[in-house]
Order: structure tokens, then C-alpha cells, then sequence
């Protein structure tokens, strides 16, 4: 029988395993652990347009020097006429499940972490499910904006945990040009659309120690008006532009990624030196490299992708994944930091051994 240990009770983590049994880990401080999911598969889908700095200047009254030094974005990916967050999400999925050799007939759990679903209901990963062909188990959305991928992650380890789910599409999909204001320089240069994915499933007798070790969600949401959407289906303005104070939220990604990291190293009993990569939402390189560096992670073991992709919000971490799994980065066994911040403020982080 698996026994739970609940390190940090103040963290809203989870620290799956623990006890002793078969096939549990030392992996630091004497802490035993077995991860509850591991991933299987991870995949990617991008829109084929690709819009440069130069285009976005003949837009608004901007400039590839400015975009390129304050965020390290040279280019993003825009979604074509008719092209949704679902469809990029099901791709992504069946990008994933290729890669993990399995067929939508092994899931029986599908989220999607999106802020820009094509629909107020159906949720998007019940339109993903459909298309498919999946019959069993749950679909549903999870909204924390561009912490989305690391809630939607933990809730499934969590569902996985508890024995409620065996194999899971975890999904991050984004269409973010659909809803930002492009006559406001401020925000429209920063984001892009995409989506990434992920199957996770239960460990099982798998000793090998490789899985979700830790995961810490956070929010705050006195900090809402920093960082929005400026109408939605019950108010009276129905569609809605992102609105953001850049220089607010800047300060506070980079103090609040301290925080959820050291959460999750803690209840993993492991240090950021063993940390092989970091893979944090992609918003600014800046915020990208100020973290790292208050974190202690060398500069090589993070993975960037914001300069081809911009801000993805919850699209951007299983992106970076997919990544860094494809080019050869991202091995078995390394042990991979997530960490996001959006808009709430939600922040969360994930520490997984791949
Ligand atoms: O994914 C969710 C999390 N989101 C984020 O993490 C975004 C966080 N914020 C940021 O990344 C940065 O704050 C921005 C990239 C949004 C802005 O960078 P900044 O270094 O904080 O610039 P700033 O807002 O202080 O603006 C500096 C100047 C201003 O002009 P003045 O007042 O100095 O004359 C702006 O008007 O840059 C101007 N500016 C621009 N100039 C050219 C603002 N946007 C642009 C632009 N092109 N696109």
C-alpha cells in the first residue's frame, strides 16, 4: 500500500509516495518517494505563420531593437482564419501520444490549460476528446492563465495519485492574437499562439524513481487588475483584450519564482545544483535570466524559447518540453524544474525526473 508524506503542509504541494514501499527512492534527506506519473510523451504544434518584429512594427509604432532588448522575442507564430486553440491542442495531442507509442483509446483524462478556449462551454479538452475518439474518463479545462500548464499538470498527477485517472492528456494551448488589443504596443508584441502536450501516466510498479516529485500552486488575486482580460461572457463587455501593467508584473515574476521553487526542491529533498533543466514559462528573457540567476541555475541548463514563440501563456512550458525532448536536451532520468507566473497573480512549480 503507497502511504502519503505531507512535507510542507503551508505549500499546497504534493509529495507523492513515501513509506517503504517496493520500489521507493532515497532521493535526499532521507525522504523516500515514488512518484505518482511520470510522463510518456510530449509533442508540439505551432500555426505556420510566422509574424517577425519587422511586420509587427508596420502595426504599432515599435521596433525589433526595442522587442528584441527588453524581451528577447524575434518572432511569434500567429493562427491562421479558422484555426483554434483546439486544433493546435489536438495536434499537440496526437503529437504526444505518437510519441509515447499509445492511442487516444489509452486516456482516460484530458486537460487543457487555456485561456483562450474556442468556446465559453464546451471546455476545449471536451472538444479535443471528441475529436479523438476518447470515450472514457474526463475532460475538462483548467484556467490560470499562463500558470495553466503547471496546474493542469499537478491536478493530474493528483487525479493520477488518487487512482482516479491512469494515462492523461496534459494539454497547454493558446490563440492569445484573437484576444489582444493590436493597436496597443504595450502588450500586442509579446504574446504568440501554440500548444504543447504531454501524457502522463501512473507509475505502477515502476521503481525507477522517474515522475512528478513535487508540484507548488499559488495565487493571489489582489493582484488581479495587473495583468487581464478586459470583458468576458458574464460582463457587459462579452470579448475582451489582455491589459497589463508590464513593469508590475515583471517584479513580481521574478520574486515570486523564488518561492514556489524552493517549495518543491524542499518537498523533493533536492537542491537547485541537481536541477539538469529549467524550464520556465517563456514571458521575457529578462525575467527568464533574473530567475535563474536569483535561483543559482547555471544560464546552459535553461531552456528558452521565447525568442521564436513569444509569450504562449500556458502554452509555452510543454512547448519549451517538446523542445528540449527533441533536440536531445531533455534525457531520461534528468530532473527537470517547471515554473510559471500569470495572470491572478497565479504562480506554480513542478519539479519532475523525466
Ligand atoms: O505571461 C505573463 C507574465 N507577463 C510578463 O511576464 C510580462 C512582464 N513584463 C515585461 O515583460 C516588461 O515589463 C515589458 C516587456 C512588458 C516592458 O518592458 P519594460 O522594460 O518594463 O518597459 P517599460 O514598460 O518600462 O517601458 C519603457 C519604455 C516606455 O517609454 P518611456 O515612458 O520610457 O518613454 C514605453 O512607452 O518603452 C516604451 N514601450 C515601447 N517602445 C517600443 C513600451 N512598449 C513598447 C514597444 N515598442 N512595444
Amino acid at each position: 500500500m503507497q502511504t502519503r508524506v505531507d512535507l510542507k503542509g503551508n505549500a499546497n504541494g504534493h509529495a507523492p509516495g513515501g513509506g517503504a514501499d517496493e520500489g521507493a527512492q532515497t532521493l535526499g534527506a532521507g525522504v523516500r518517494r515514488r512518484p505518482s506519473s511520470r510522463v510518456a510523451g510530449v509533442g508540439a504544434a505551432l500555426p505556420s505563420r510566422t509574424m517577425s518584429n519587422a511586420e509587427i512594427a508596420t502595426i504599432v509604432d515599435t521596433s525589433d531593437d526595442w522587442i528584441t532588448a527588453r524581451t528577447g522575442i524575434r518572432e511569434r507564430r500567429i493562427a491562421a482564419d479558422g484555426e483554434f486553440t483546439s486544433h493546435l491542442a489536438e495536434a499537440a495531442a496526437k503529437k504526444a501520444l505518437e510519441h509515447a507509442g499509445l492511442t487516444p483509446d489509452d486516456i482516460d483524462l484530458v486537460i487543457v490549460a487555456t485561456a483562450t478556449p474556442d468556446l465559453t462551454f464546451p471546455s476545449t479538452a471536451v472538444l479535443v476528446q471528441g475529436r479523438l475518439g476518447i470515450t472514457k474518463g474526463a475532460a475538462f479545462d483548467v484556467g490560470a492563465a499562463c500558470s495553466g500548464f503547471v496546474y493542469a499538470l499537478s491536478t493530474a498527477d493528483a487525479l493520477v495519485a488518487a487512482g482516479s485517472a491512469s494515462r492523461a492528456l496534459v494539454i497547454g494551448a493558446e490563440t492569445f492574437s484573437r484576444i489582444l488589443d493590436w493597436s496597443d504596443r504595450t502588450t500586442c508584441v509579446l504574446f504568440g499562439d501554440g500548444a504543447g502536450a504531454i501524457v502522463l501516466e501512473a507509475t505502477g510498479a515502476d521503481g525507477s524513481g522517474r515522475g512528478v516529485m513535487a508540484h507548488a500552486l499559488r495565487s493571489d488575486g489582489a493582484h488581479h487588475e495587473k495583468l487581464f482580460v478586459d470583458g468576458g461572457p458574464s460582463t457587459t463587455q462579452t470579448s475582451g483584450h489582455v491589459r497589463m501593467r508590464g513593469q508590475e508584473v515583471f517584479r513580481f515574476a521574478i520574486q515570486a519564482t523564488v518561492d514556489v521553487v524552493e517549495a518543491v526542491l524542499d518537498q523533493a529533498g533536492v537542491t537547485a545544483a541537481d536541477v539538469d533543466w529549467f524550464v520556465p514559462h517563456q514571458a521575457n528573457k529578462r525575467i527568464i535570466d533574473a530567475s535563474a540567476k536569483k535561483l543559482g541555475i547555471d544560464p546552459q541548463k535553461v531552456v528558452l524559447t521565447v525568442g521564436g514563440h513569444g509569450n504562449t501563456s500556458a502554452a509555452s512550458i510543454p512547448l519549451a518540453l517538446a523542445e528540449a525532448q527533441q533536440d536531445g536536451r531533455i534525457k531520461q532520468g534528468d530532473l527537470v524544474l517547471l515554473e510559471a507566473l500569470g495572470g491572478g497573480f497565479t504562480w506554480a512549480a513542478a519539479l519532475v525526473r523525466w
